[in-house]
């Protein structure tokens, strides 16, 4: 069982020259594989290719033929090089399963079961690399390769564990095939995709922020500040109190930052607070699209207390419009009657 050799095969045949792109940071290049095994004869597997968070290309599960999901990622390679990452990946997948079958019915096994593998590559921005590979079985870490040995650590110590750890120990062309990945290929495998994939890569969209307030009981109010849209990934959200930033602390909720369907993000942050306490709050929000601006969104504290007063005042002023009304009615019931007194007296 090599999990990994996928993702492999896949980034040993992209070796090829090309100039680094003139982007920033360190990029990343996973390979996700999930495996559903159904029972002895039945599995259903699944493959992803990311770059950063974009997705490159998937495994259609009927064919085992990569599907590109992105325009600009079938250009990144020659048709021959796409046709030879295909044909590996197929006899990849069929070496996988048939040892997971093996060390299964070794080892009694139950079915069904699922077998995840990550794997990949890190680029720095100084150009040196860093390899990593995980597997997960049922969802639980299982395997992981320790790049500073070689060796395959395992999570879980069972009989099933021993006999893949020692499989894949075994298999000594897959060590050769680490060290000519991860210290060779890596590096110009990153460049090619961050060139053709710029644009993807840059992309940014601005957050949009909403302000508002939730009342769970009298004694409390929770101000939610909810903002949505925005690309790439990594934002500061935080609330101020009178101009401050309130530290992290009990009355502080923020969620997890948590995908859109249109590979934007959206998180919320929620700060408790007292009804009335005379502080003024606002949520700030910093993000790459802002360049050096950041959202300010205050809270409009129109609390009972105003809204009261602004009844009272309206109902004090129709109470004196009535008034003057009735006092002007009366007043031109007067000056009527005196008219008409001196109409009667005129005539
Ligand atoms: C294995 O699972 C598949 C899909 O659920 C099912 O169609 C098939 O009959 C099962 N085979 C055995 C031997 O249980
Ligand atoms: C390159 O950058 C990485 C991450 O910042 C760091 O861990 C590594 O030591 C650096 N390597 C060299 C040779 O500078
Ligand atoms: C590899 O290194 C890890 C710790 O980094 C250690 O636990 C493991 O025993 C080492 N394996 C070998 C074969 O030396
Ligand atoms: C690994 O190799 C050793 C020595 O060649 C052998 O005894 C062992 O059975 C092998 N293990 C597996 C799981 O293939
Ligand atoms: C990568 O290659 C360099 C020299 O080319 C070597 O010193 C280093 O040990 C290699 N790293 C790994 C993890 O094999
Ligand atoms: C924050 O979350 C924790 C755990 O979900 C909850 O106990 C707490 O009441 C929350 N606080 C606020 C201010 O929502």
């Amino acid at each position: 069982m090599q999990p990994c050799c996928c993702c492999l095969f896949l980034l040993c045949v992209f070796h090829f020259p090309g100039t680094w792109a003139d982007l920033e940071g360190s990029f990343t290049v996973r390979l996700l594989q999930t495996s559903f095994f159904q029972n002895a004869s039945f599995v259903d597997t699944e493959g992803l290719g990311l770059l950063q968070d974009i997705e490159l290309g998937s495994l259609d599960k009927r064919t085992w033929s990569i599907r590109f999901h992105q325009p600009w990622v079938h250009p990144a390679l020659l048709r021959s090089d796409w046709d030879t990452i295909q044909n590996m990946i197929r006899i990849y997948l069929k070496k996988f399963i048939h040892l997971i079958r093996e060390g299964a019915a070794e080892r009694n096994v139950p079915y069904p079961f699922v077998t995840q593998c990550m794997a990949g590559c890190e680029v720095y921005p100084n150009r040196t690399s860093q390899a990593f590979a995980y597997v997960a079985y049922n969802g639980q870490d299982f395997l992981s390769l320790d790049r500073n040995n070689d060796t395959w650590v395992v999570y879980q110590d069972n009989n099933f564990t021993r006999y893949v750890q020692a499989v894949l120990q075994n298999y000594t062309a897959f060590s050769e095939l680490v060290e000519v990945l991860f210290n060779e290929t890596c590096v110009d495998d990153m460049e090619v995709l961050v060139h053709y994939g710029k644009a993807a890569l840059e992309r940014q969209e601005t957050p949009l922020a909403t302000v508002f307030a939730r009342t769970p009981n009298p004694a409390q109010l929770l101000l939610v500040c909810r903002v949505t849209g925005f690309y790439p990934r990594s934002i500061s959200v935080a609330w101020l109190r009178d101009g401050k930033e309130v530290p992290p602390g009990p009355a502080l909720n923020t969620t997890a930052i948590l995908p859109n369907a249109d590979l934007t993000y959206q998180l919320r942050s929620v700060l408790a607070v007292f009804p009335h306490d005379g502080h003024s709050y606002a949520c700030r929000v910093r993000h790459r699209s802002l360049g050096t601006r950041s959202l300010l969104i205050p809270w409009e504290n129109l609390s009972t207390a105003p809204t009261i007063s602004i009844i009272i005042i309206t109902v004090l002023l129709l109470v004196a419009i009535a008034f003057g009304g009735v006092v002007w009615w009366w007043k031109c019931r007067k000056c009527a009657e005196a008219t008409w007194e001196t109409q009667e007296f005129t005539i």
